[in-house]
């Protein structure tokens, strides 16, 4: 089979390197972006008058064709016409004739994949950041529900002081927050056109560059050519953000995989989310949890691969980067994936209030208020932890807890205690009085909870 670019050569290629060359089997995805991309570049071709009106008119209606049957999956590619645009450039001057070669006119593969690839990642970009404010809404309304919900707060993942449950959901919300507005900032960097760029020292013919930025809704151009079309920074951009999400979503992924297990047994995912065992009866896995946080591991990879990838390459296109693309298709599929299946498990999941309210009650995380409240009386507050310490030991040996312990004993270890030590030592207390902007305080976290309204309000 003859080449599109077949000229030059004087031998015919042979299937099994083809096969190994060819990009078509994965950049298929962006067959929409190349057409949308094509249609500008030959809109500003008439009107540049680079292209007659008939011949501007018959492209167009053919690349309209191929769009129709692309959109409705009819089209069959071919691997010896090597990746998309060959194979969609074969496609049009199947229908319209040799005309159809002058779409090509000012421009190259190299500006034509970096404007489809631009196009994909805004799309896919602004995609993303609406699921993870869909996230944030889910976190909202289980936040909502369990303000007085008080858990066991972690430090070392030892007990160290109780917070409110939306507390600590709300900490994923932030998270989310700056994960939301760096894609958002990414999109001001990626927002520009490589169209025009042509292989890499741009065209003699008077093309206007500017109208197919505006056409394809770019907010400017490339200001340099080997720049346009050897930069690949979008990508890694949106690979780096996308690595920040899936570790946040794969932190939050391991507390629900402790939470709901027997140990813990703070919540209960939906069976939808969850799988049994083929084996034991009993056993309900949380499949989906895990998934998120072993997923995490190839949108790290595809970040290292295409940094390694671009690391030694000289300016300006080379073959190799035709491997970006993989990477960047499952990255996108992974995170999307991902963080809708998230917000489904938190939507679901059922929580456990009397078993994280029992918790509460079960250890020593109220410690610190005993020596705060020493400290408030007078004492310094080296000398509070130190007393506090000694009636911890107390506890222990006697096998009770701090609100169990007679005013007696307390009085031993300090005059400064008094009856109210038992209101004090209260879980619900404990976390109530935490009211320091930003707290776990009920106060703090229901203006949290506003302020996070009001931001997705904006949106
Ligand atoms: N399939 C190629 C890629 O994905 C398109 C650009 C080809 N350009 C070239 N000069 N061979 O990178």
């Amino acid at each position: 089979m003859t080449k599109l670019w077949g000229g030059r050569f004087t031998k015919s290629a042979e299937e099994w390197v083809d096969a190994f060359g060819a990009s078509i089997p994965f950049d298929k995805e962006l067959v929409e972006e190349d057409i949308e991309g094509s249609l500008a570049h030959v809109k500003m071709l008439a009107a540049c008058d680079i292209l007659s009106q008939d011949e501007t008119d018959s492209i167009t209606k053919g690349l309209k064709k191929i769009l129709e049957k692309a959109k409705k999956d009819e089209l069959e590619y071919s691997i010896q016409n090597e990746d998309i645009h060959l194979n969609i450039e074969k496609f049009l001057t199947d229908e319209i004739g040799p005309v159809g070669g002058k779409l090509h006119t000012g421009r190259s593969r190299n500006d034509q994949v970096a404007t489809d690839m631009h196009l994909y990642l805004r799309k896919q970009t602004e995609e993303i950041m609406s699921e993870i404010q869909k996230m944030q809404d889910s976190i909202l309304v289980q936040a909502e529900k369990h303000i007085e919900t008080i858990i066991p707060g972690y430090t070392h993942l030892q007990r160290a002081q109780p917070v409110s449950f939306a507390h600590h959901l709300l900490a994923y919300f932030w998270m989310l927050e700056r994960d939301y507005t760096r894609l958002e900032d990414s999109l001001t960097r990626l927002n520009i056109s490589p169209l025009g760029a042509g292989a890499l020292a741009g065209t003699t013919f008077p093309i206007d560059r500017h109208y197919t930025a505006d056409l394809l809704g770019f907010d400017g151009i490339y200001e340099n050519s080997l720049d346009a079309v050897s930069d690949r920074d979008f990508i890694l951009e949106f690979m780096s953000a996308s690595s920040m999400i899936m570790m946040h979503l794969s932190r939050l992924a391991e507390e629900f995989i402790m939470w709901s297990s027997q140990e813990f047994n703070f919540i209960e995912l939906d069976d939808t989310f969850a799988t049994g065992s083929s084996i034991m009866p009993q056993k309900k896995n949380p499949d989906m949890a895990e998934l998120i946080r072993g997923k995490t591991g190839r949108v790290y990879g595809n970040l290292m691969s295409l940094l390694t990838l671009l690391k030694g390459l000289p300016l300006a296109y080379n073959k190799d980067m035709q491997e970006d693309k993989e990477g960047m298709f499952d990255t996108v599929t992974t995170v999307k994936g991902s963080i809708r299946i998230f917000a489904g498990m938190i939507d679901t999941m059922r929580v456990n209030e009397e078993v994280m309210e029992k918790e509460t009650h079960s250890d020593f995380s109220n410690a610190t208020e005993l020596a705060d409240y020493l400290a408030s009386k007078g004492m310094p507050f080296r000398e509070a932890h130190e007393v506090v310490g000694k009636l911890v030991l107390l506890c222990i040996q006697k096998n009770i807890f701090l609100l169990d312990l007679p005013l007696k004993d307390y009085k031993e270890a300090s005059e400064l205690f008094e009856q109210d030590i038992y209101e004090v030592l209260k879980p619900a207390t404990v976390v109530k009085r935490r009211n320091s902007a930003g707290g776990t305080g009920f106060e703090q976290v229901k203006k949290a909870i506003a302020l996070g309204k009001e931001k997705m309000s904006r949106k």
